[in-house]
């Protein structure tokens, strides 16, 4: 290691031990502001050819994106690209503005490394984010946007119906979050009758918009929640094979609290996100890479925090990956963790290439 890079990691650690004394949600404001205003980190990974990967169309250096959530409004996007993610993921986003549930509405479990949140789709709204996105420059990578419905929609589906048209042109896919916990009402959506509607919606006019705004149709995912029950994951593999949908993101917070022993924050009303999810979470890949035939891009997501997690997720089924938590426990330099170990992993066992190694856990119950 450099001196420079030395010096380099120090100041990022300091940096990191400061946020964490503050309190969560004023953290990750101030990251944000760090992230958009150019004073992040611009870190080169080393090439890693193994880990190459080919996921919705697109060529990546490494399966390692930015899960949802933690850029909501597309202020940081050129920071986030800078730390080494492969991909963005930003959003949710809703058609309207909103202020989101009354704070406090995130919470740290150290302990554990989690987080514990119901922020409830705080937003700047689709004509604010996409303003942004229209003056963004050109970007290293996929850039995704997560869309939602407003709490008080009287009409979800025109909402999310809103969001593709208006989202559709700036992004190279976009993601129908069905999962959030912390929006009363939205995971029904899940149900087999609801999905297909909304699915059949957003299919219609994407197929109306089509190859006029690009050159090739935008894929859409869906993001799923943990919490499905064995018929829910039956519904979520049925309707979207049958709709053509081009993936599945595995998965959002769960409201369940596994494996954690009391904790301050354990009890509060939300998602809980971070390594108590990454069990839960990673069944449910395999179980949803059964159930599609493997037909399906998978994203794996919960609870990624080291080589480790990432390798069990691609053996479970996943072609690419995404973290939130781990980036606020351990800043920037997890990416590099993660890909390095994962890296290390893959030599190990003999494969030459990540794709040889997804999904190879599928006769594992
Ligand atoms: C504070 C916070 C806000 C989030 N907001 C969103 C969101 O707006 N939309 C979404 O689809 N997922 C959201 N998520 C879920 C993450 O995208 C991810 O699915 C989940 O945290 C599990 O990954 P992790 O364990 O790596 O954090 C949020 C998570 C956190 C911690």
């Amino acid at each position: 290691m450099s001196a420079r890079t030395r010096l380099y990691d120090l100041a990022g650690s300091g940096w990191l031990r400061g946020l964490q004394l503050l309190p969560p949600e004023g953290a990750h404001g101030l990251a944000i502001r760090a992230l958009a205003s150019g004073l992040g980190p611009r870190i080169a990974l080393p090439e890693r050819p193994r880990l190459r990967s080919r996921f919705l169309g697109f060529d990546l250096p490494h399966p390692l994106g930015l899960a949802a959530g933690f850029d909501k409004n597309a202020e940081a996007v050129a920071g986030l690209f800078a730390l080494g993610f492969s991909f963005v993921e930003i959003g949710t986003v809703t058609p309207r503005p909103q202020a989101g549930n009354s704070k406090p509405r995130l919470f740290r479990l150290p302990h554990q490394q989690a987080l514990v949140n119901r922020m409830g789709f705080n937003n700047d709204g689709l004509e604010t984010v996409r303003a942004r996105l229209e003056a963004l420059g050109p970007r290293p990578g996929p850039l995704g946007a997560n869309i939602g419905a407003n709490r008080d929609s009287a009409d979800p589906i025109a909402d999310y119906v809103a969001c593709l048209r208006g989202l559709y042109p700036l992004v190279d896919y976009l993601t129908v979050n069905v999962s959030s916990p912390n929006t009363p009402g939205l995971r029904d959506l899940q149900r087999r009758d609801r999905l297909d509607e909304l699915l059949g919606a957003l299919l219609d006019v994407r197929r109306a918009l089509g190859g006029a705004a690009k050159p090739r149709l935008v894929p859409l995912l869906v993001k799923v929640s943990p919490d499905l029950s064995p018929e829910g994951e039956e519904a979520i593999a049925e309707v979207t094979l049958a709709r053509g949908i081009d993936g599945l993101i595995i998965s959002n917070t769960t409201v369940a609290r596994p494996k954690i022993s009391p904790a301050r924050g354990r009890d509060q009303a939300g998602g809980l996100s971070g390594p108590p999810l990454f069990l839960r979470s990673t069944e449910q890949l395999g179980r949803l890479f059964r159930l599609t035939g493997g037909r399906l891009p998978l994203i794996g997501v919960g609870g990624v925090a080291s080589g480790a997690d990432a390798y069990a997720k691609i053996r479970a089924g996943a072609s690419a990956l995404q973290l939130y938590t781990a980036l606020v426990y351990q800043g920037p330099k997890v990416i590099a963790r993660v890909l390095g170990e994962f890296d290390g992993l893959l030599a190990r066992d003999g494969y030459a290439e990540l794709g040889d190694a997804i999904g190879v856990d599928r006769a594992v119950s």
